[in-house]
């Protein structure tokens, strides 16, 4: 019996913390028993619209909702009317006649607002430039398989102060986590969402702490975690930004500051020789590929607790 009090899923912190905990309870359930969860959505459709390119959130939405009993569509922005100039608003409150929630990947996450206002379905933020709530859904749930709990682990973020930083914040200090994000000059996390997660690590016996100095962050780690230098919009960027986190590597020497049981984990693509090295991404403290294998439970388990 589940005890929710959200209505859409755009940046982790509109869940209590039972929210999550349960929420991470079902997927661990629907991972073992995924037959007892066929047709969890029978009967409902389910947009999927990418506004930005994807592998892993397209292919496990859609997996989802199929696995589930429902019935995905996916839909292309550019193949939308909202490509010549049709308001978001207006596509919502259509949508909204048909369908029974929309997933997007978008650009401005002013966007997932103004749809969550304008609709009358539950909407699923499937990544914006700000936050990446489903992918740290997967990561929690990664973890707590991994150590069997998340309260009080330790997750060290290397890099760009991005949409990964700040659901990790939001996400790991909601499960009273102790999260560090070390990024260069200049690239470190946003201010408010920070501020939003060090009072929600207040509640919860967490901490968030922001660093200048990878190895001084991966001291005690339990989870070492990066992502691209470079993210989807910011190509133009590409060149300069390796040059400004070329110390901001994660390779086998950074790992060795951590734990011995740390786990590395990144939320893919992946570039290896840039944020990480072949050796660690490939390594076995790796568990890149069960984390991208959890976004399928995770999301199964979102949607059957916004939708069944
Ligand atoms: N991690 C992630 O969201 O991957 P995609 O961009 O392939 O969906
Ligand atoms: N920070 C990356 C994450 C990709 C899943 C991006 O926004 O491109």
């Amino acid at each position: 019996m589940t005890t929710k009090t959200f209505k859409h899923m755009l940046t982790l912190e509109e869940l209590t913390p039972t929210d999550l905990d349960e929420l991470i309870r079902l997927a661990i359930d629907v991972k073992r028993h995924p037959d007892a969860y066929g047709t969890a959505l029978a009967g409902k459709k389910v947009a999927l619209l990418f506004e930005k390119a994807s592998t892993r959130t397209r292919i496990s939405f859609e997996v989802g909702v199929v696995e589930l009993g429902g019935y995905p569509l996916f839909l292309s922005g550019s193949d939308l009317q909202i490509g010549r100039g049709e308001p978001i608003t207006d596509t919502i409150r259509v949508m909204s006649r048909y369908v029974d929630a929309l997933m997007i990947r978008t650009y401005a996450h002013e966007t997932v607002e103004t749809l969550a206002t304008a609709g009358s379905i539950p909407i699923i933020n499937g990544l914006t430039d700000t936050h990446h709530p489903c992918q740290v859904l997967a990561d929690l749930l990664t973890i707590e398989e991994t150590f069997g709990t998340r309260q009080g682990k330790v997750l060290t973020y290397i890099g760009d102060g991005n949409n990964m930083a700040h659901s990790l914040m939001l996400g790991g200090a909601l499960s009273g986590m102790h999260i560090r994000v070390a990024s260069p000059d200049g690239y470190t996390v946003d201010e408010t969402i920070y501020n939003q997660a060090v009072a929600l690590a207040e509640t919860t016996g967490g901490s968030v702490t922001l660093y200048g100095d990878p190895a001084e962050a991966t001291v005690g780690a339990h989870v070492v975690y990066t992502d691209v230098f470079a993210s989807m919009g910011q190509e133009a960027e590409a060149e300069t930004r390796l040059a400004h986190f070329a110390s901001f590597q994660v390779d086998e020497t950074l790992m060795a500051s951590a734990r011995d049981e740390a786990i590395f984990l990144h939320c893919l693509p992946a570039h290896r020789g840039e944020e990480v090295t072949a050796d660690v991404m490939d390594g076995p403290q790796s568990l890149v590929f069960d984390q991208a294998e959890n976004r399928l439970h995770a999301q199964k388990a979102l949607m059957i607790t916004l939708l069944a």
